[in-house]
């Protein structure tokens, strides 16, 4: 699978993408990244991408005819294009899971106060990483890459390590783990778990998994 990504920051993703499994499915060859700096498809000699928004506003968007040249130049055929959004479709991750069949990944990195809107008619889809504002698209294709690369087979240590984990069943959270000290500041692991008795153990995680509703410690 590869993934391209078109972003005025390419050096963001040298180190996120040089370390642990993202480098590690480089290295196998499952995945192959490559970022382009948008400033290549510039529509002046200074290296400008964005422009003034029509009927007036604060901040600059991102111009159309910049991501027209850059998809004319990346895509093909097999590409699927995303570009990162606030507006768009929250991530998931079902999303994650289905993003890993493409065989081309195109991610176009916002920035500034935002894009043309015709931007919107050349990409499959724009997709938000949750309802929040960041400064550009990077962080969020970042998120997006991490979370489908884990999941594609024979990135994790074991092919089954993704499958028992928190949303990869619709709406559920992976059930409590521990580890040594057995017992801290009075705190004891489930008795259950040092019996040795791998049913009752399975009996107890499958008990343990929880409809999503995260531990939240805010005083209303
Ligand atoms: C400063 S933001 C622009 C926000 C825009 N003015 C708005 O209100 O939706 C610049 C770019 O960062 C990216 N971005 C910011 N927040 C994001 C999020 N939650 N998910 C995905 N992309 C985001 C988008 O590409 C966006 O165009």
């Amino acid at each position: 699978m590869k993934f391209d990504i078109v972003t005025l920051f390419p050096k963001m993703f040298d180190s996120p993408f040089g370390e642990s499994m993202i480098k590690r499915a480089v290295d196998k060859k499952i995945i192959e990244i490559k970022t382009h700096d948008m400033r290549q498809w510039a529509w002046n000699s200074y290296g400008a991408v964005d422009d003034k928004p029509y009927g007036g506003g604060i901040g600059m968007l991102i111009r159309v005819d910049v991501v027209d040249k850059a998809l004319k130049e990346i895509k093909n055929k097999n590409s699927h294009v995303i570009l990162t959004s606030a507006r768009g479709k929250r991530f998931t991750h079902r999303d994650a899971e289905r993003l890993g069949k493409y065989e081309n990944v195109i991610i176009i990195c916002g920035h500034y106060e935002g894009y043309d809107q015709r931007i919107s008619d050349l990409v499959d889809e724009e997709i938000s990483i949750g309802d929040y504002i960041l400064t550009g698209g990077e962080i969020p294709a970042m998120v997006m890459i991490d979370s489908i690369v884990r999941l594609l087979p024979g990135v994790l240590g074991k092919d089954d390590s993704s499958k028992d984990e928190s949303h990869s069943s619709e709406g559920y959270i992976e059930y409590p783990q521990y580890t040594r000290p057995e017992i801290y500041e009075g705190k004891k692991v489930p008795e259950v778990l040092l019996s040795g008795n791998p049913i009752l153990i399975k009996e107890w995680q499958k008990q343990q998994l929880k409809p999503v509703k995260p531990k939240v410690n805010i005083p209303s």
